[in-house]
């Protein structure tokens, strides 16, 4: 049931459903404290009151002036830390007002609980269809002295163990003042030893998972790139240091939100534990003037006591229904060719042509235009900004392409990459003040380009224009949305000076914007993010966007890395993975059209290779794998996905599992990655099946029939083994008509 309560004689807030609790406390002074997240209690009877302990050397509270040296809030467990009045560890907020001063007190004036969620105005909310999936408590805390209010913001759901949080400061006053820093959320524990999960790599090696002990002091992972980045994903996870795949308590917290993040786990010299995560504080400052109110993006916290797959599902099942637009949360997406590793910038209509007729032979259902198609866009270093048609490389225009991309029965995509100008274009020619850089100072280039300030609104109109100009003129089923470098010299030339720490924010709003114009006026487009492969996977992006190149890199060894890291945050239907040529351009290694396939297969499959230099076997293979995955793919992409085998730490091995709702059908895939002498004879359990239903077990070498117990618990040998290095195997499992 879910349920927001508040106790009047206690002072304590209760979110609960069927699956976890949140509980906080009015204490003393009006500071709100932090009680409990985790399983669902049915009750709290004030049994974790933080004992009053006397700490030397601790600065006891400002109003404290009775002698009591027991109430510190240096040590306790608070709900949103601010700066200046004894709490030293990390802070929330920070913030300086008209008079130089830093200190903060906000003390809790009232709350509001309302029906379903509270939209943020101009930032990615999570959603509800109805507003009985989820209540809203709303908790207002005031600064008196400076007039400022902060609220508080607690979303939970009907059935998923989350919370969404975020905060929000009002200036009721008079008086500027600046926020330095404000994260979306807090969140203490008492003393407990955690490991911290995190996700972090660089372009063709995104999201690694990476895990720690949490020592005393501080551990921040942050981007200051002006996008979430490849470099460290938006997510942090907690786990009891037992917690494994299968087993144990995991908290894990991800940004609704997609520029400059910082996240920070410190451990307190008495072992307790604060989480962190917000807007990146480096570089930042926000001028708030009187009337204003800033908000910062939204959060999710998901609580699983399953280890890292309870926590993985719960994320993919709640991304799916409130941050996904919920049309596609089980939508079936086409199987595509994109032509960019084929052909990189050197293609002709004719060669296009090629690449089509062959992909519609082979059953292919959607052909991506990749970068190349504009301007005088021969290589990477001219043209973006200018989104008009490139005739000479297609004498028949886009229109020409689609139409001809439709004549063969499939769906026409188009590589766009909107934040970006060249300086070698027509706009920056007329509009070089629209580039982001700092006066005086060199332009530093990224891939050859400059981000474009999508701060200003005229920028975005422009931008807007020219993409309308295409997508209402030229039938295009599906869009691919690049970003191709970071944001240096942050700094615009339309804000003054004072607001100038305001620009990766304000970017980020920008780019929301013209995404969410742009999503809205083409329902019917599939749109799918991209940033130099997977370097802006993250929750606010998939709000507007439903699915994600997941990396540049396309090596079946490299992809069993990110695709089992990236699944521990997101949906399998938001991942793109497709099979590429071998050797494989980024890592140069050789791998069998059956192993780049199987490993494909566990995402939204597709192609990227020139399709016209294929043997004939290697057609009737590809031809057979579209058929296999288009068989299979409602179940890989609405499926629950199971973890089955880490490829990470000292294994030679990884696996995973699909199953349906009602577990009657799975499909299991199983990789070998280095082949040894003597290496043991290798057994795998599956996961999520009914124990006492019989099952057929097929593979292309094998066919068996077994109990759900059976499979479960006594397991199965690879067999015959694997003959040679990066070897997979695929079961499909299926319930036997009793
Ligand atoms: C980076 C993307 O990740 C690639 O897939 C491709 O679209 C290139 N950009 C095109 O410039």
């Amino acid at each position: 049931m879910l349920n927001i309560s508040f106790n009047e004689a206690t002072r304590t807030f209760h979110l609960s459903n069927i699956h976890i609790s949140y509980i906080m406390q009015v204490e003393q002074h009006n500071i709100l404290t932090h009680t409990y997240f985790g399983r669902k209690v049915s009750g709290y009877h004030q049994i974790a009151q933080y004992p009053e302990i006397s700490r030397e050397f601790e600065v006891n509270f400002a109003e404290n002036r009775e002698g009591d040296r027991a109430y510190s809030i240096g040590t306790q467990l608070l709900e949103f830390p601010v700066y200046g009045t004894g709490d030293f560890r990390q802070t929330a907020c920070l913030i300086r007002h008209e008079d130089g001063t830093t200190v903060s007190d906000f003390r809790y004036v009232g709350h509001e609980i309302i029906e379903g969620t509270q939209e943020l105005s101009q930032l990615p909310s999570v959603y509800v269809e109805d507003v009985t999936e989820a209540k809203t408590l709303i908790i207002e805390l005031r600064d008196e002295l400076v007039q400022l209010t902060l609220k508080l913001r607690y979303t939970i759901f009907e059935n998923h163990p989350v919370i969404v949080r975020s905060a929000s400061i009002e200036n009721s006053g008079t008086q500027t003042s600046f926020i330095e820093k404000i994260a979306s959320m807090s969140l203490d524990f008492p003393e407990r030893q955690f490991d911290l999960i995190q996700l972090n790599g660089a372009w063709g090696r995104e999201r690694m998972l990476e895990r720690e002990r949490v020592r005393t002091g501080i551990k921040l992972l942050d981007s200051k790139r002006g996008t979430s980045s490849h470099h460290q994903t938006p997510f942090i996870a907690l786990c009891d240091s037992d917690t494994t795949e299968f087993f144990g308590e995991i908290f894990g917290a991800q940004l609704i939100y997609s520029g400059s993040h910082e996240m920070s786990v410190e451990r307190d010299p008495f072992g307790q534990v604060r989480m962190l995560l917000g807007i990146q504080s480096t570089g930042f400052r926000w001028q708030l003037q009187p009337g204003e109110q800033f908000e910062a993006p939204e959060v999710m916290i998901a609580f699983s006591d399953k280890g890292l797959n309870g926590l993985s599902q719960a994320n993919h099942t709640f991304i799916k229904q409130h941050i996904i637009p919920r049309r596609y949360a089980n939508l079936e997406r086409p199987v595509l060719i994109n032509n960019w590793e084929g052909t990189y910038f050197d293609f002709t209509e004719q060669k296009l042509h090629a690449i089509i007729d062959e992909a519609s032979q082979l059953g292919l259902e959607l052909f991506v235009l990749d970068d190349g198609w504009f301007g005088t866009r021969n290589d990477d270093n001219s043209s973006l900004g200018d989104w008009h048609i490139n005739y000479d490389k297609l004498p028949k225009g886009l229109n020409g392409l689609a139409n001809y991309t439709h004549s063969k029965q499939m769906k026409f995509g188009l590589w766009v990459e909107p934040e970006m100008i060249s300086q070698n274009s027509h706009l920056f020619r007329q509009h070089s003040d629209w580039a982001i850089q700092a006066p005086h100072r060199p332009l530093s280039l990224g891939r050859g380009q400059c981000v474009i300030d999508m701060s200003r609104q005229e920028v975005r109109d422009n931008i807007f224009g020219q993409l309308c100009a295409i997508l209402d003129t030229v039938e295009i089923d599906y869009i691919k949305w690049d970003m191709n470098r970071h944001l240096s010299e942050a700094h615009s030339l339309a804000l003054s000076a004072e607001q100038q720490g305001e620009l990766p924010h304000r970017f980020v709003l920008g780019v929301y914007d013209l995404m969410k114009r742009i999503t809205t006026r083409y329902p019917n487009i599939l749109f799918e993010s991209c940033s130099g492969g997977g370097g802006r996977f993250d929750l606010g992006i998939l709000r507007y966007m439903p699915q994600t190149w997941t990396s540049d890199n396309t090596d079946a060894i490299a992809r069993l890395f990110i695709q089992y890291g990236s699944s521990l945050a997101f949906p399998i239907n938001s991942m793109a993975a497709h099979v590429s040529a071998t050797p494989n351009h980024q890592t140069h290694r050789h791998t069998s059209l059956a192993m780049r396939a199987a490993v494909a297969f566990a995402g939204v499959f597709g192609y990227e290779m020139d399709l016209t230099e294929l043997s004939q076997a290697d057609k009737e293979i590809i031809s057979r794998q579209v058929e296999y995955y288009k068989q299979h793919r409602q179940l890989i992409q609405s499926g629950i996905f199971t973890r089955l085998i880490s490829p990470f730490g000292d294994s030679n091995e990884c696996a995973w599992q699909f199953s349906n709702r009602d577990k009657t059908e799975h499909l299991v895939m199983y990789y070998q990655v280095l082949s040894h002498a003597s290496y043991p004879a290798k057994k795998f359990r599956l996961r999520n099946l009914c124990a006492n239903t019989v099952y057929r077990v097929t593979s292309e070498e094998q066919s068996f029939i077994a109990r759900g117990d059976e499979l479960m618990h006594i397991g199965f040998y690879i067999y015959p083994q694997f003959k040679g290095d990066f070897q997979a195997r695929v079961y499909h499992v299926e319930a036997m008509k009793e």
